[in-house]
This record gives structure tokens, sequence and C-alpha cells, in this order.
């Protein structure tokens, strides 16, 4: 079943540099900070721009070399506060938290940025984190089953009185949050996104996530991630939409673009990007099938450290827009982008790419003989209730 939907405008989102050292692991110049001054005017340009959502990092301990780390949800909700539009996605573990705890939290920055709130729920990879905090460190499918009762709990506590949950990780009794998140035409609750690329990953976002992000992908492997999700999806009656990874290197030629590209790789900086090689053996190559996210990443996607070289974004404004609206096709509803030097680049995607990828999503809409309303935004819940 074809999950694309080329009626809705595709959106974009950023990822938030709230830990050191950009987002490639090379010495190559990158006019990128990780401090708040810095990200927010990256922020305001953003939101300027055309960018509707922004996603910061969790990490509590340095690896591939981001020694500082600022933490998610209380950078996010600085963000928040900073904008007016931009919806700010908090990464979470769980795991560090308790849900009704995220839950509490999440509705407060909810009513302070009248509905912006969003979170990202991510299972983690990086097991010293955890062992050193004296926490649990589940085996790799085991966090998915974690992951999936912490979902069902965040979103029993926004949208339900009186929420009652049994299982083997959570006990919620009778409880009532109170007020409720800040009630949005078509979003029932703060939207629920969901990173990971396992088997595991994929069945659980199937059946509890409102958006799935995957790391960086060439088409068919994206179309091989969305199969997995459907699948699991379907049998549970949910439509979620799906987020892709993707560096973007626009220049004026496509010569240009690929010499940056060559560059950055050159310049890599090794024994960081083999650090996290080492580290991200606890995830995907971790499972029984050896399938998931970092499983089969050469050296190369490695250098950016979500894959984001494997989607392409990398020519002229001109190919990748077209690039971008060719994943469109196959049911990317969202991309998450990430720059070199971020300020300039974002503010650069808004006027270079951006209106060419609305022609382009005009004209696919137009050969497939449906409507395309540029004004669209349809959100993960408003496509399930309609069936997409
Ligand atoms: C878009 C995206 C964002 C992620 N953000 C974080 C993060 O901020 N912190 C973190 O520890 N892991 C993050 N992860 C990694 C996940 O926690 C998980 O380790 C990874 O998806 C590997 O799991 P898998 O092998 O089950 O696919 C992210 C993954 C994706 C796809």
């Amino acid at each position: 079943m074809s999950v694309a939907d080329l009626s809705t405008p595709l959106k974009f989102a950023y990822w938030v540099p709230n830990v050191s050292g950009g987002l490639v692991v090379s010495t190559i110049e990158q006019r990128t900070g990780w401090d708040f001054d810095y990200n927010r005017e990256l922020a305001r340009i953003a939101e300027d721009a055309g960018f509707e959502y922004a996603l910061s990092q969790t990490r509590y301990a340095a690896s591939y070399g981001a020694d500082k780390q600022h933490e998610a949800t209380s950078f996010s909700l600085a963000l928040l506060a900073a904008t007016e539009k931009l919806k700010v996605i908090a990464a979470v573990h769980p795991g560090m938290w308790h849900p009704g705890v995220l839950a509490k939290f999440i509705i407060t920055a909810d009513h302070i940025s009248n509905g912006r709130a969003a979170v990202n729920i991510v299972s983690g990879w990086l097991k010293d984190e955890f062992v050193d905090f004296g926490l649990d460190w589940l085996e790799h499918d085991e966090r998915y089953v974690r992951t999936e009762e912490f979902i069902r709990v965040l979103r029993g506590l926004w949208t339900e009185e009186g929420y009652s949950q049994s299982g083997t990780y959570y006990d919620i009794t009778d409880f009532t949050l109170s007020p409720a998140p800040v009630e949005v035409p078509g979003r029932p609750h703060p939207e629920i996104f969901f990173g990971g690329n396992s088997t595991a990953a994929q069945a659980t976002a199937g059946r509890v996530a409102d958006w799935y992000f995957s790391n960086g992908k060439d088409l068919e492997g994206f179309r091989e991630n969305i199969a997995g999700v459907q699948a699991s999806a379907a049998g549970a009656g949910r439509h979620p939409r799906y987020g892709l990874n993707g560096f973007v290197i626009a220049r004026d030629s496509e010569k240009e673009a690929r010499e940056t590209l060559r560059e950055i790789v050159a310049k890599a900086h090794r024994p960081a990007v083999e650090g996290f090689r080492d580290a991200v053996q606890e995830a995907g190559a971790s499972t029984q099938d050896g399938r998931g996210m970092w499983a089969d990443s050469s050296f190369e996607d490695l250098v950016q450290y979500n894959d984001g070289f494997r989607t392409q974004l990398i020519g002229t404004p001109e190919q990748i827009a077209e690039r971008i609206v060719e994943y469109k096709k196959i049911g990317v509803n969202l991309f998450l982008t990430c720059y070199l030097h971020f300020q300039e680049e974002v503010a650069a995607f808004g006027t270079d790419i951006l209106p060419i990828v609305r022609q382009l999503e005009a004209d696919a809409a137009r050969a497939a003989g449906v409507d395309f309303d540029p004004d669209a935004t349809l959100t993960a819940h408003e496509s399930t209730k309609a069936g997409i």
C-alpha cells in the first residue's frame, strides 16, 4: 500500500546543535555553535525560513567527540520560549525518565509555548550513559518493550482522566494530570516522534508512534523501513507519518558540493568515528537479525553520525529539491536536515531550495491528479482519522 501523501506540503525540521562539534565528526571548518545564544538565533532564522520543527539531541556523556552537551528538554523549552511558531521536539530516553514526570514536564512546556511542545522517544545506544548512572541497560529488543509501555503511559496521561496502566515497567493507578495539554485543532496531544531503525524499533513505532524518524537512507532503504513500520501499524489500525534524516550540502555546482563532501570525509576525525562505531554495536548490530541502525554503515556514513550522507541531499538547489520530492513520492512526510554551517545554510535552504520544492510538489500532485494545498497542515492524527 502506498503511503505517499502528495496533497500535503512536506514539512521540514533541523537538528538542534545542542552538543558540541557540529553534526559531522570532521575537522573541516563548521560555523556551528552549540551554545544557547547561537541556537536561539538559529531557531528564529529557521522559523522565518519555513521550518516547522526543530529536534534536540539527548546526550549525557561524550562520544564521537561531542564532549559538551546541553540537556535536551530544558534546551527545547528555552527555544520554545524564544520563538513564535517553531515546534520543538525534545529527545528523551525511557529509562532515564519516569513517563509521568515527562508527561507533566511536556504539558507545562506546551502551555508556555501555546501548544508547540513535542517529544522524540529514543531507546538509546550509549551503554555507558546508563551503566555509569547505575541505571538498567536492557538488552536491545527489551528496550523497545519498555519504550512501548512508556509511550502508552504518556499518551494515556495526556488524553485521559483517571488513567491506569499496569505492565512490566510501569504501574499507573487512576492518575489525572491537570492541566491537560493545550487544545490544538487536529492534535489530540503533543506529538510523539520515535527514532529507530531496527526490526524491533519499526514494529514498536508502528504500534505507538505518531511519527517514525529514520536515519539517512537511499530510496530503497527508506522503502524497506516504511514497509516494516506499515506492517505493524496496519495491524494496530494506525497511520504514522514518516521523517527522514539528510545532511544538506547545497552549492552553486554539483562539483562544488561533491568536493565539500569529499573534504568532510577526508578530514574526518578517525579515532572519534571509530570509537563511535564501537559504541553503536549496542544498537542495530546487536539485534538477533543484525539489522538496524548503523548495522551496515560504512566509515563515510558514520562521519555524519545519523547516516545523513546516504540520503544524498548533495548538489545544486535544483538537484536537492528534485531528490526531496522523489522521497515524498515514496512516503516521506518530513525531512530532518543538518548542515555544516547551520545559521547560514538553514536560511539559504528557505530562500534557494524550499520554493523549488513547493513548485515540484505542486507539479507532482497535478501529474497524479491530486489537489495540492500549499497551506495544508495535516498532522499525524488527522491522517489517522482520514485513513490515508
Ligand atoms: C532521528 C533520530 C534521532 C535520535 N536521537 C537520539 C538522541 O538524541 N540520543 C540518543 O541517545 N539516541 C538517539 N537516537 C538513536 C536511538 O536511541 C537508537 O539508539 C537508534 O535508533 C538505534 O536503535 P536501533 O538499533 O533499534 O535502530 C536517534 C535516532 C534517530 C533515528
